[in-house]
């Protein structure tokens, strides 16, 4: 029995293709937590957080890196590419950010080995993915061939894997330098639940990315689905109460796969340009479509989600009409269902509704300053979802965000 601990801990979930403005909405909220701890991806995520007016972009570190006395912990689901870690954390260290004991990383978590890029390539194109060898990582991981942050302390161990010279001295430097953040990430937060400490869970990537759940093939090789932080942090099932589910204003994909409410071209570079909708980690144009509602329906069902996050509602500005979907037509027939199919998701035509357009959100602090078209537009999410919109995010600084 784990006796008394803490149980009010959050998650905060992508609920779309990844890129919601999550990065955002932790650094936000890291200061009513004790640790943020990311449970899956890798350096594909990127997280953006404006910082002293700099836009800095977070890979494997989260979020609540800004906040100096909150623990960042990355937990074993992580799959860690070392040299993009030290990278990260020099860079960050060069801005003033102390990064030394409120750093942690799972001992269980496993290492992106140089081989793996070379595997990545096939997928690459196929799915359009990150290039950071995330699925070989996983596979691997599965496979039980992969090598875990806590065996880079014993070069013994590692000399039965055959890895090249220069990888080991990255990561011998590693140890030298870093070696103290590596522990075992369970007991840390068994012993936080314990003291009564607050976490805060950072999902990467989103729902319709998830291994099981998303767009398969056209997804990522993890779970950032809630499930994902079980697996991936260790912690026990009931000590999360609160699932924060994040969604822009509309839609947007990097990569290959479905993408039923994309929008027409000349709207679509205009809402490029508006959320400067490139992508964090490779600098990918994202392709822009309306909010989808049949894939929300599905992904915040999934999540369990207690509130939403809305975000970018900023970049729909000046639009003289907007649209949702809150249907699809495939082959004919009404679908409300958001289908497992990627066959079936290629044919789908949305339904939508339209909703006139508003002018100003922009860097809008109170709710009742906004537009009442913006009102009605969010007001028909929430009763759609039956889920309340908590967070509004209005544009890309730190203090563009209306709590509800
Ligand atoms: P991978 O995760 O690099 O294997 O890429 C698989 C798919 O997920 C590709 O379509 C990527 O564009 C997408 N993806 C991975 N990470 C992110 C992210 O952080 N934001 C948006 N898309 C992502």
């Amino acid at each position: 029995m784990a006796g008394k601990i803490n149980k009010m801990n959050s998650a905060l979930i992508g609920l779309q293709w990844g890129d919601e403005g999550k990065g955002k909405l932790v650094d936000n909220l890291a200061g009513s937590f004790d640790a943020v701890c990311r449970y899956q991806g890798g350096a594909n995520a990127g997280h953006t957080v404006i910082y002293k007016g700099e836009k800095l972009s977070l890979h494997l570190i989260p979020s609540g890196i800004f906040h100096q006395n909150k623990l960042s912990i990355i937990g074993n689901g992580v799959v860690i590419d070392i040299v993009q870690l030290i990278k990260e954390i020099e860079e960050l260290k060069q801005r003033g950010i102390k990064i030394n004991d409120n750093l942690k990383i799972s001992k269980r978590s496993h290492l992106i080995l140089p081989s793996y890029f070379e595997e990545e390539k096939e997928m690459k194109d196929k799915i359009g993915t990150t290039a950071r060898a995330i699925g070989p990582a996983y596979s691997n991981k599965i496979l039980r061939k992969g090598i875990r942050m806590g065996d880079i302390n014993s070069p013994d161990y590692l000399s039965k894997f055959n890895l090249p010279p220069e990888y080991l001295k990255t990561l011998e430097s590693f140890r030298r330098n870093y070696g103290h953040m590596i522990t075992d990430t369970v007991e840390l937060l068994r012993k936080m639940l314990k003291d009564n400490k607050k976490i805060i869970f950072e999902g990467a990537q989103g729902v319709l990315l998830d291994i099981d759940f998303g767009t398969y093939p056209y997804v990522t090789s993890s779970n950032p689905t809630p499930g994902g932080i079980l697996t991936g942090s260790g912690i026990p099932p009931n000590t999360i109460s609160t699932i924060i589910g994040v969604t822009k204003a509309y839609t947007t994909r990097v990569g290959r796969g479905p993408f039923p409410t994309r929008m027409e071209k000349e709207t679509e570079e205009l809402i490029r340009n508006t959320g400067d909708e490139f992508g964090a980690t490779t600098g990918r144009p994202r392709n822009c479509g309306w909010l989808d509602l049949v894939a929300l329906k599905f992904s915040s069902w999934i999540s369990g989600v207690t509130e939403i996050a809305l975000t970018k509602i900023d970049a729909l500005d000046k639009l003289p009409e907007v649209k949702i979907a809150t249907a699809y037509e495939i082959d004919g027939e009404k679908q409300e269902y958001f289908p497992s199919e990627v066959w079936k998701l290629e044919k789908a035509n949305p339904i939508y509704k339209s909703f006139p357009g508003w002018n100003n959100t922009k860097s809008v602090k109170e709710y009742n300053n906004l537009p009442e078209e913006a009102k009605a537009y969010m007001k028909f999410i929430e009763d759609f979802l039956e889920v309340n919109i908590r967070y509004i995010s209005t544009g890309r600084e730190r203090g563009d965000l209306i709590r509800v």
